[in-house]
């Protein structure tokens, strides 16, 4: 395994399971220094212990990305800690819920935004000075095809997938001077539990007949795009939207 991240300081949000937890153990192997956030203490803490037993340096970090005064002391504290400004962060954080439009509550649609457009917008707030400070980093936000490809019952959903690339394009935009790279994942249907969990088997088996790679994805296999975007390989990739899908959403002809 290459050390992409050699003694980076890597920060992943709701990295205590899923899609973050993959993307944190990937940041790990590849040498770098991980602070795992998530709003659920009881998940973050066996999750960082399994962080430190692989041999990665680790600290969890147990914090509301959605509260903005959290957000900016999160970051203080990480660099306090690690004795380092952040070189990467991931935005993986998610609040979502899936409902008809009728169904849409306020308190639900104002969270999720809460979560996962504002959060990450006080997030880059934070880090962009630590990163300037070390002559530049990389950001990688998490959306989803949804963003382009609604499914049903994802409107809310899919507005806060599609703000998650109008911010990452617009900051990409912005701090290309300071040498910050900001990218976007779009993942198609990834085997989480949560993902999963709303399907019965035989729906399993049909959608994943669906797609042409026959089968949904792995959060291994988006750590690994996490990866590389973070990494210095992906150096001229800039405001880029990296669809890791299996090919579901390649139009059939
Ligand atoms: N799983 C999929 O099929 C899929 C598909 C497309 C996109 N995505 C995106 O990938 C990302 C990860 O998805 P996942 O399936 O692993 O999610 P998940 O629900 O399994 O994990 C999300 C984590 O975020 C944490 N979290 C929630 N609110 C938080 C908050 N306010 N502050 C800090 N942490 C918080 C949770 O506690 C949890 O540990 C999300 O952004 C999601 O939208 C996932």
């Amino acid at each position: 395994m290459n050390a992409r991240l050699q003694d980076r300081v890597c920060v992943v949000t709701g990295a205590a399971r899923g899609i973050g937890f993959s993307i944190a153990e990937r940041f790990g192997r590849e040498g770098g220094r991980l602070a795992c956030v998530d709003i659920s203490a009881k998940r973050l803490e066996p999750a960082v212990g399994r962080l430190k037993d692989m041999g990665f340096e680790t600290r969890g970090y147990e914090v509301d990305i959605g509260r903005r005064d959290d957000v900016l002391a999160l970051f203080e504290r990480v660099e306090r800690e690690f004795a380092a400004p952040v070189a990467a962060l991931v935005n993986n954080a998610v609040f979502a819920r899936f409902e008809p439009l009728a169904q849409i509550a306020v308190d639900t649609v104002e969270r999720m935004f809460a979560v996962g457009v504002h959060g990450l917008i006080w997030a880059t707030q934070a880090v962009v000075p630590q990163m300037e400070r070390r002559g530049g980093g990389s950001i990688v936000n998490l959306s989803s095809v949804s963003a382009f490809h609604p499914a049903k019952d994802s409107i809310a959903y899919s507005a806060l997938k599609a703000g998650v690339v109008g911010l990452s394009r617009a900051s990409a935009i912005e701090l290309a001077a300071k040498k910050i790279r900001v990218n976007v994942i779009a993942p198609g249907m990834i085997g989480t539990p949560p993902s999963i969990a709303q399907f019965d088997e035989a729906t399993i088996a049909t959608r994943q007949a669906e797609m042409p790679a026959g089968r949904f994805g792995q959060p291994e296999e988006i750590a690994a795009l996490a990866a590389f975007l973070a990494s210095d390989d992906a150096s001229y990739i800039q405001g880029a939207v990296i669809t890791a899908d299996g090919g579901w959403t390649v139009p059939a002809k």
